[in-house]
């Protein structure tokens, strides 16, 4: 039996986006070999992240911390029996509420072993006064795509289109319940890392234009990019750390000049590599010794990201 882990992100137990999940999850129910584990976050114990690196360090990548979402918590254990996961957050301040926010920082250590890689997932964003639920929605799915998650689609509601957006909400069930049956009957099917890229070109947030734009300072050029620049400078003192840097220079130029010739596929694919290589450079030079004491593991962010196994960890940090 596939389990779907719902989620309630709002502390409004009856309120409109309990009342968006509670369709989603009849809907999934009626998907035949499915069934349901329905939870409130606000009923569980967990705070932030407390950047100890315990899970990077550890061969089994797991959090350290004594509540709901380290290893033994409750609600760490029900995600990792989920095969499928919808979480349903009111927008708070024109984004995700702290609730949802605070809930998938706590999926870290996950980036490193690849566990959720591939989940199917799918998020409900509901707003009922000056609204901005396109942003809520936006950034979960930017969330969900540094998890590696299989996004199945994500709602922006308003409670002006309530109605309409019931019937969305009971499709959107289904979907992430027929995708939970499929990670259950085949095993889950992990991301590679230009697969996971590739794959969200289509949703509702793409990483290609913000990542160019975070490697090149907002500027689209390689010379004002924070690689050249910071090899001018120097900052890259570690031999292999530089080595790396200068390969993700490298090939952000190759993505650029393909930019340039309208080869989108093959500049977001190029782009892909320049941001492994940036991630091990900055990784080497910056954390290694001084921050967290570990080597990169194999599974987060492989340069070589092409072949299935090789790249099962994601985007995170
Ligand atoms: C801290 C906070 C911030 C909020 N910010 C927004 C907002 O930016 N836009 C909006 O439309 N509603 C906002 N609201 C209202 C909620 O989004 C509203 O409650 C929403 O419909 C969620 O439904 P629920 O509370 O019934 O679950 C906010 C509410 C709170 C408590």
């Amino acid at each position: 039996m596939a389990t779907v882990l719902a989620l309630l992100a709002s502390a409004r137990r009856n309120g409109y986006t309990a009342s968006l999940l509670n369709e989603a999850v009849n809907a999934s129910r009626q998907v035949k070999g499915v069934s349901l584990d329905v939870h409130n976050l606000h009923d569980y114990q967990f705070g932030p992240c407390t950047s100890c690196f315990a899970c990077i360090r550890s061969d089994e990548h797991l959090c350290v911390l004594k509540d709901d979402m380290g290893a033994d918590g409750e609600l760490w254990q029900a995600v990792t029996c989920a095969h499928g996961l919808i979480l349903a957050d009111p927008v708070h301040g024109w984004g995700p509420s702290a609730m949802a926010h605070l809930f998938l920082e706590r999926l870290y250590p996950a980036l490193f072993s690849g566990i959720f890689s591939g989940l199917p997932f799918g998020s409900i964003s509901c707003a009922s006064n000056q609204g901005m639920q396109h942003l809520a929605r936006s950034e979960i799915c930017k969330w969900a795509f540094c998890k590696g998650f299989r996004y199945q689609g994500g709602l922006a509601v308003h409670v002006v289109h309530l109605d309409e957006s019931m019937r969305e909400a009971a499709a959107l069930g289904r979907r992430v319940a027929e995708a939970a049956r499929e990670d259950e009957r085949d095993g889950r099917h992990p991301y590679t890392d230009q697969e996971r890229f590739l794959a969200y070109a289509d949703s509702h947030w793409v990483a290609y234009e913000p990542y160019i734009a975070n490697l090149t300072r907002g500027t689209g050029s390689w010379e004002e990019s924070i690689l050249y620049q910071g090899l001018q400078a120097g900052v890259f003192t570690r031999p292999d750390a530089r080595e790396l840097a200068e390969q993700a220079l490298e090939v952000l130029r190759q993505s650029l000049a393909a930019r340039d010739e309208d080869k989108g596929e093959e500049s977001y694919k190029l782009l892909v590599r320049a941001s492994a290589f940036w991630t091990r450079a900055t990784w080497k030079q910056f954390l290694e010794e001084e921050v967290i004491g570990a080597s990169q593991p194999d599974a987060y962010r492989p340069v070589n990201g092409q072949g299935r196994g090789e790249s099962q960890g994601a985007e995170g940090s």
